[in-house]
């Protein structure tokens, strides 16, 4: 179950990500936003974040208007790894070497067609594990207050 959410910046694209959620058979639910009304971006983080760290969400995907606000609030909250992907690289990457587990995409700079590749990317690559990314991984939460 995948947990997804997005500011009025992030709306559009949020109901986009629905249908390729859809097309990929894989299941989600929606913590909002439910329009293009304008709202806080670190309330829809919170919720998301929550759900993953409730681990009852196997990942989660914020969408605002550059991914950024997003990431700074998911990355507040212990066992969060937030990663901002504007390259299919970049996906790749947070997800082998970083476990990211919410991908935060920014609806202002990237084009739809680039975010579901980064999107396909992220749900379909498991992190490569190892000695050396899960000390670095450890390291990362040792830190967290939250
Ligand atoms: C909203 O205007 C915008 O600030 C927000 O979507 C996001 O880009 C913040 O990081």
């Amino acid at each position: 179950m995948i947990a997804i959410g997005s500011d009025h910046a992030g709306y559009e694209y949020k109901e986009q990500l629905k249908k390729l959620l859809d097309e990929m058979g894989k299941s989600y639910q929606d913590f909002g936003t439910n329009s293009p009304d304008s709202v806080d971006y670190p309330d829809i983080a919170r919720l998301v974040s929550k759900a993953v760290v409730s681990e009852k969400f196997i990942r989660g995907i914020l969408i605002c208007g550059t991914g950024i606000g997003m990431s700074i609030v998911a990355n507040k909250h212990k066992g969060i790894r937030a990663a901002v992907c504007e390259s299919v690289a970049s996906a790749k990457l947070s997800r082998e070497h970083n476990d990211a587990n919410i991908l935060c995409i920014g609806a202002r700079t990237i084009e739809w067609e680039k975010a579901s590749e980064i999107i396909k990317m992220f749900l379909s690559t498991p992190f490569s594990g190892g000695e050396r990314h899960m000390c670095r991984i450890q390291k990362i939460h040792s830190l967290t207050n939250l």
